[in-house]
């Protein structure tokens, strides 16, 4: 049984649906679970989908990707702008990354403009709203297919 991707959602995510809506969009964190589930069945892929407000929790969850799962896709929240422990994590994981993030951060306040996730990355989506994961899915397929071939 292959190993599932992990999906992780950091703080405030839980408030999606109702947190600036202008930003963040309708759509509840359970509607974007869904959407996740069934495009990561049409690619035959498993998810974790998981969220957590507590930095500490990511970077346990993060810990055991690293022999539980076969990649991560990572929405850190506001931690993706503060957290040297997060980007420590990911490092050490040495599973494939993407990031995402609903909004467009390079169209927002100067300090969102700073990813500590992105140097573990192996690559971004931002400001594609929920649709961001599908497409993290899609590349994270091709990776983890690419590298079984080699
Ligand atoms: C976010 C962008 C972050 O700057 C913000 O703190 C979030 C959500 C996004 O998905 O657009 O909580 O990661």
């Amino acid at each position: 049984m292959a190993k599932p991707v992990y999906v992780l959602n950091g703080p405030n995510l839980n408030m999606l649906g109702l947190r600036e809506p202008h930003i963040y969009g309708s759509e509840t964190l359970d509607d974007v679970r869904r959407m996740v589930e069934d495009h990561a069945k049409s690619l035959g892929l498993s998810v974790s989908f998981r969220q957590s407000n507590s930095e500490g929790e990511l970077v346990t969850w993060i810990q055991e990707a690293r022999t539980e799962a076969s990649g991560i896709i990572l929405n850190a929240g506001a931690y993706t702008h503060t957290s040297v422990a997060i980007l420590d994590a990911l490092t050490a994981a040495e599973v494939p990354v993407v990031e995402v993030h609903l909004s467009n951060i390079f169209r927002r306040e100067p300090f969102r403009h700073h990813s500590y996730v992105s140097p573990a990355a192996f690559g971004v989506l931002c400001g594609f709203g929920p649709k961001g994961y599908l497409l993290a899915l899609d590349g994270l397929h091709a990776r983890l297919g690419a590298a079984a071939k080699s």
